[in-house]
C-alpha cells in the first residue's frame, strides 16, 4: 500500500530558462492547467492520498495553486461564476499536502533524500512533473499493480531513439516473463545516468515516475555526485540491494 507521492519541486529549471526565471518551471502551462496540477491528478487519480512536495526558494507558486485562493474564491462568487470557483477549489482539495525545503538543489537524488522525513519508513512514489503522462489507466497506477505484485522498486521506462538517451537514465534489464504483462515488463540490471549512445546500455529511458521502498534512502546516503556533478536517483537505485 503506497501512501505517498514525493514531488521534487526545487530545481532552478536552467533548461526551460527565459520562462523560468521568475516562474517555477512546474507551473508552466500545457492548455490551462500547470504541469504540476496534470501529476497531482495522476497521483490522485492512482489512489494514493498524500504528496510530498520538496520544494525550494522561488517556489511559492506552487503552494499558492494547492491552497486556498481566498480572494479570487469571494470575487468570482460575488460575479456569479459558481462553477470556476468550485473548479478551483477542487484543485485545493485534490490532496493532503506536506512541504519539504530542500536548501540547495543537489540534484534529484538529493532531494529524495531530503523527503527522507516526510516519507517514514514505508515505500513511496515518485512523479516528475515536467513528465506528463497521457494514458487511459494512469501511469503511476500501472505501476502500483506491479508493485503490489512483486513487491519491488518500480521505475517506468520508455523507448526513445539512441540519439536522445543522454537526456536520461537509461536501464539495462531482461523481459519477465510473467503473466499479463505483454513483454512490458524488465527486471532491471543496471542503470546508467545520462550515457553517450555508444555506452548505453540499451534504448529503454527511464522517465519521471518511481515506485521506490526505503531502501533508497540507505543508497542515497552513500551515493556519490554523477553526472553534471549532482547526486542522481538513478545511481541510488540500479544497487541490487534496492530492489527487494
Ligand atoms: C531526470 C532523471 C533521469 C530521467 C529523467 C526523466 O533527469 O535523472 O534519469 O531519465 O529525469 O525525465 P533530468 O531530466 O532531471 O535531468
Amino acid at each position: 500500500m503506497i501512501r505517498k507521492a514525493v514531488l521534487p519541486v526545487a530545481g532552478l529549471g536552467t533548461r526551460f530558462l527565459p520562462a523560468t526565471k521568475a516562474q517555477p518551471k512546474e507551473m508552466l502551462t500545457i492548455v490551462d492547467k500547470p504541469l504540476v496540477q496534470y501529476a497531482v491528478e495522476e497521483v490522485a487519480e492512482s489512489g494514493i492520498p498524500m504528496v510530498v512536495f520538496v520544494t525550494g526558494r522561488g517556489k511559492t507558486a506552487i503552494e499558492n495553486h494547492f491552497d486556498y485562493s481566498v480572494e479570487l474564491e469571494q470575487e468570482l462568487a460575488g460575479r456569479g461564476k459558481l462553477e470556476l470557483r468550485n473548479q478551483l477549489r477542487s484543485i485545493s482539495g485534490l490532496l493532503d499536502v506536506m512541504y519539504i525545503r530542500q536548501k540547495e538543489a543537489r540534484g534529484l537524488g538529493h532531494a529524495i533524500l531530503t523527503a527522507e522525513p516526510g516519507v517514514g519508513p514505508e515505500a513511496f512514489a515518485v512523479l516528475l512533473s515536467d513528465d506528463v503522462i497521457r494514458s487511459r489507466v494512469p501511469c503511476l497506477r500501472q505501476m502500483l499493480e506491479v508493485h503490489e505484485h512483486f513487491g519491488a522498486s518500480v521505475i517506468a521506462v520508455q523507448r526513445v531513439p539512441r540519439r536522445d538517451v543522454s537526456s536520461y537514465g537509461v536501464i539495462r534489464g531482461e523481459p519477465v516473463r510473467d503473466r499479463g504483462w505483454h513483454g512490458r515488463l524488465f527486471r532491471i540490471l543496471d542503470m546508467v545516468e545520462k550515457p553517450s549512445p555508444a555506452e548505453a546500455p540499451s534504448n529503454l529511458a527511464v522517465v519521471g515516475r518511481y515506485i521506490l521502498t526505503s531502501a533508497i534512502f540507505v543508497e542515497l546516503k552513500e551515493t556519490r555526485p554523477g553526472a553534471g556533478g549532482e547526486i542522481q536517483l538513478t545511481d541510488g537505485t540500479w544497487l541490487p540491494q534496492s530492489y527487494g
